[in-house]
């Protein structure tokens, strides 16, 4: 059987899944040999998971942007590619099509390339969610640049720690931004970030908002001013740059558990063929449909799934700037109903938050043009997979349940839409190509668990996940650092890729995604480290010491409970723990903000002078009946002085 790109049924997805397995360079050969390439690849994968070492497609050059653009300029030239929608009710919305966004990404790519970037040279950018966000990232992959794309939420400490990182020689941004009735500072943070970065040289700004802004002779100039210059000189086009298979396409940081953010880099040819792949599969899109993925692109979501996998499908893409609550908890109804949208793609804490605003504002909202709902970053609860399947999704709109990473690129684990089974609260099963794994923590593979094997366990196991073979789009390496690449992901299990997750099985070889198994939380679907956050926390003069644990919340998926000891009898509480917000907002962002802050004098640590999380956890849950065995601890009297104090 040739394989069908397209899955069409139950059926078929086992077939196809069966022959990825059994002979994966046959099948990524063919799924790959879809996409315009300037040269085609001699091998379609060379790999070891030791160093790690792994190659897709090389010999092979292309450029993504040709893929995304191009192709469909050339086929399809006045489909809207990106739609827009302001985070302002009364502003207009933008439309660019394929053509025109070629052309802007190609103007802008000769902006680049006047101010000397060169293939390789790493960009960061720091901006709303604005049209020009796209184009920037675009641009950067038409010239080969690396784009490191920093979330507009974090903080000036966040971006200089990237940019120095990544040695970045331009930054791209915007004076400011809207998040709702709120106005974000972009380049006055970015103005803070840069004192410390001695790599940039030139910095180019969006006028988005018009707030009062400092523009530094020599080294900044307006995104405006830049591209007027350029179609002055009457250009419109710009060659794409020849990429090899590997070359890098961009860098994702992202907090594991121990010390700073990784970057987290893909490269250029699995990264695009296995995000058009999953994007085509899992959402089952058809030719005309509109996407809304309601991710920031400074999240490896919006990436994947607003940028790269839509646009590369020739699909529109619906980018929104603002909130779902503002200016009221219909929003994204109303853009559902605006747009006529037929695909939408959220995350459980959205689901939850607009959950508790009733089904009331529903009411005048014609959401019928929906075919397809998704969810992603966290486990959702079946209470709110039910309400969106419900009111949402009117109960004909199956939800696919997408179970990925920033180091895996595209979605790894998921119900393939109306085509496999749906079961709430489980990602189900794998895409073709991959192959999970679940192990104990010595490392014992969990009999039956393994998705390659005939036969299928009697009983529900659980385990953690891992992947015990390459796919296209996973982590190459970790920016300036492969060694860590190597011990964060490749040295916990011998010859697999650990996801950091826990999971269970069932006879069906349904996966259930349960949460991380290391110090990571997951707050609103967003990572932080614990480690990272105490740094953050213990840099602040007061504090003696700090201990971070996650908690269920009932919005965000985890809440953060912060254990503090602080210096000094009789402190002013309330002080204290708005000068800690402060802190942790300075050095890293305000999504990290503790949820909860407890002043103790002492954490329960055992002799040898390790903090026990898993107290600490039981606490914060509110499960102080069941703490286990106290009496190893160094002072078990901590322990009980916690308990009395929790507020
Ligand atoms: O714990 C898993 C959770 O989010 C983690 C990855 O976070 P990040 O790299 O920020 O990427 C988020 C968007 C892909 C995973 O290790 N996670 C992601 N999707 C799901 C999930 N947990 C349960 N179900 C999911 N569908």
């Amino acid at each position: 059987m040739s394989i069908p790109y397209q899955i069409k049924s139950l059926e078929q997805y086992h077939e196809v899944y069966k022959q990825s397995i059994e002979n994966p360079e046959k099948f990524w050969g063919d799924i790959a040999s879809n996409f315009r390439w300037k040269k085609p690849f001699d091998q379609v994968l060379d790999w070891n998971f030791a160093e790690p070492k792994i190659e897709w497609f090389k010999g092979g050059q292309l450029n993504i942007t040709e893929n995304c653009l191009d192709r469909w300029a050339e086929t399809q030239s006045d489909t809207p590619a990106l739609i827009w929608e302001s985070n302002d009710v009364q502003e207009a919305n933008r439309v660019l099509t394929y053509q025109e966004l070629l052309t802007q990404v190609c103007q802008f790519a000769q902006v680049l390339k006047n101010k000397g970037i060169q293939k390789g040279d790493r960009i960061c950018i720091y901006m709303p969610m604005v049209p020009e966000l796209a184009i920037a990232i675009l641009a950067c992959a038409r010239i080969g640049a690396i784009h490191s794309v920093v979330f507009g939420g974090f903080s000036a400490q966040s971006i200089a720690d990237r940019i120095n990182d990544a040695s970045c020689k331009l930054v791209i941004t915007a004076d400011g931004g809207y998040r709702g009735n709120k106005e974000i500072p972009l380049k006055n943070v970015m103005d803070e970030a840069l004192v410390q970065c001695d790599s940039v040289q030139k910095v180019i700004v969006l006028a988005r908002n018009n707030m009062p802004i400092s523009m530094l002779k020599g080294r900044d100039s307006w995104w405006h001013e830049e591209v007027h210059q350029v179609i002055e000189q009457g250009i419109t086009f710009f060659e794409a740059v020849a990429m090899d298979a590997e070359d890098p396409l961009f860098i994702l940081y992202t907090s594991g558990s121990t010390g700073k953010p990784k970057g987290v880099v893909h490269s250029s040819a699995g990264y695009m063929v296995y995000t058009n792949y999953t994007f085509i599969n899992v959402f089952q899109y058809q030719a005309g449909d509109i996407h809304f993925c309601t991710a920031d692109i400074g999240w490896i979501t919006g990436h994947s799934y607003i940028v790269y996998g839509p646009l590369s499908a020739g699909a529109t893409s619906l980018m929104f700037e603002g909130i779902p609550t503002w200016p009221d908890a219909g929003r994204f109804w109303d853009i559902v109903d605006k747009y006529k949208v037929n695909i939408l793609y959220t995350a459980p804490t959205a689901i939850r938050s607009l959950m508790s605003f009733g089904t009331e504002i529903l009411r005048d909202k014609d959401l019928s043009s929906l075919k397809v709902l998704g969810t992603v970053g966290e486990p959702i609860n079946e209470e709110a997979w039910h309400w969106y399947h419900t009111n949402i999704g009117k109960e004909k709109c199956p939800i696919v349940d997408t179970w990925w990473q920033t180091e895996t690129g595209g979605i790894l684990i998921s119900n393939l839409a109306g085509i496999t089974p749906q079961i709430p609260s489980y990602a189900t099963l794998p895409m073709p190509g991959i192959q999970p794994i679940l192990v104990q923590e010595n490392g014992q593979v969990i009999e039956g668990s393994d998705a390659s094997l005939a036969t299928l366990p009697s009983e529900i196991v659980s385990g953690n996940l891992a992947i015990k073979f390459p796919w296209p789009s996973m982590i190459r390496t970790t920016y300036g650092d492969h060694e860590r690449c190597r011990t964060t992901y490749f040295s916990m299990y011998k010859n697999l890729y650990f996801t950091g997750d826990g999971c269970l099985r069932d006879t069906e070889g349904n996966y259930r995604i349960t949460g991380r198994v290391d110090d990571v939380l997951n707050v609103s679907g967003h990572r932080i480290g614990t480690a990272e956050l105490e740094n953050a926390i213990n840099s602040h003069t007061g504090v003696i010491e700090s201990a971070i644990v996650g908690y269920p919340h009932e919005i965000k998926g985890q809440g953060i409970y912060a254990y503090i000891i602080y210096h000094g009898e009789g402190i002013d509480k309330k002080n204290a723990a708005q000068d800690i917000q402060a802190t942790v907002t300075r050095l890293i962002g305000a999504i990290a903000k503790p949820d909860k802050i407890q002043f103790v004098s002492g954490l329960p640590k055992t002799r040898s002078g390790k903090i026990m999380r898993r107290i600490l956890r039981k606490i914060a849950e509110g499960d102080t009946e069941n703490l286990g065995d106290i009496s190893t601890l160094l002072d078990p009297s901590v322990v009980e002085e916690i308990v009395q104090n929790v507020e």
